[in-house]
């Protein structure tokens, strides 16, 4: 899992290469004002030209979907959408239609200039960067919603309703848009890998989807955007969550089925060391039912909120 170069201290590496005369949005919509290849667009019908352009080239294309705030986790997307495509475009886009009221839309942390040099870094060739107002032109209240039913009420859908709904309806509009053959998605997010597996297949739409394992701190914390939202002690907290869930899939390995009384346990070691869990869950990893006592591939997964975050993991099992 771990790749060498992505383990550098690419933050620090890249402040290095910093031009600040390059300030991602509408102005920077010219590849010329760009140092090196990563172009940069925010209006929708621009990409669909770009990425026409690259069609009629005979060029595959692969989308990675982001909020921001770009890590090694999405770096590793990147590097992989590379694998799988001759061009790769990222969206970074907070999508307000998937935060609830209460949620963290306003705070999630935007870093423009650190993402596009992570971007330039890994070799991205389209950055696209939509203001609300193009992707939600006539208001987010009358939009045609795009929902995946039973998938998205579920695990996370119960503790944010809408929330998935939200999501889907965000990345049909990106696959629109940008028309990819193939987008990548990390395991990370496991329900939402789910559900736009699910929609793909639901609507016929034309493009493969691909699950990447979850990039983790050396201490197993899963790298996410919201870890900002940790102070130091409690970062030192956060890697209880991996340790927890591995906990469980040992115990499964070793033989238990008892898959409750394995749920109970791992929320109350949770909640013994500080954290407020919403679920610890094992599923079938194919379908996210519950288990029966012949599904091989289990997950486990939880969410649990330490101070202001929210934390999401989960492990595979193969029995
Ligand atoms: P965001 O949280 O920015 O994540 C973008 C992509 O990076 C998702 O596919 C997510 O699963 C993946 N990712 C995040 N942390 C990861 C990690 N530690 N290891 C591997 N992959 C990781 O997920 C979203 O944005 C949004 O919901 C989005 C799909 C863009 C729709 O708005």
């Amino acid at each position: 899992m771990t790749n060498p170069i992505l383990r550098r201290n690419i933050a620090s590496e890249l402040v290095s290469h910093a031009d600040n005369s390059l300030i991602p949005g509408r102005q920077s919509e010219h590849p010329s004002l760009s140092n090196n290849s990563l172009e940069i667009i925010a209006r929708p019908a621009a990409i669909l030209e770009r990425v026409r352009d690259w069609r009629r080239q005979g060029l595959r294309v692969a989308l990675v979907p982001t909020m921001g705030n770009l890590h090694e986790g999405h770096a590793t997307l990147v590097a992989k959408a590379r694998e799988h495509a001759d061009r790769v475009v990222v969206s970074v886009f907070v999508n307000p239609l998937q935060f609830g009221p209460n949620e963290d839309f306003q705070t999630y942390p935007r870093t423009p200039d650190e993402d596009r040099m992570l971007l330039e870094h890994y070799r991205a060739d389209l950055l696209f960067v939509p203001e609300v107002s193009d992707m939600y032109p006539h208001g987010m209240q009358h939009h045609t919603m795009v929902q995946v039913p039973e998938l998205s009420d579920i695990l996370c859908g119960v503790v944010r309703p809408g929330h998935f709904v939200g999501v889907a309806t965000v990345v049909a509009k990106l696959f629109n848009v940008v028309q990819p053959d193939v987008a990548l998605f990390g395991e990370k997010d496991f329900q939402q890998l789910a559900i736009i597996k699910r929609m793909v297949i639901d609507l016929c739409m034309p493009l493969q989807v691909i699950g990447i394992p979850t990039v983790r701190e050396t201490n197993g914390l899963a790298m996410s955007s919201r870890n900002r939202y940790l102070s130091d002690e409690q970062r030192q907290l956060a890697p209880r969550i991996y340790a927890a869930l591995s906990g469980v899939k040992q115990q499964l390995l070793d033989g238990r089925r008892d898959f409750a009384a394995l749920e109970q346990q791992a929320d109350e070691q949770l909640r013994a060391a500080g954290f407020k869990p919403d679920y610890v869950a094992i599923r079938d990893a194919d379908t996210l039912y519950q288990p029966g006592d012949l599904t091989k591939k289990l997950v486990v997964l939880t969410a649990a909120r330490l101070g202001r975050a929210r934390l999401i993991d989960n492990v595979q099992v193969e029995l």
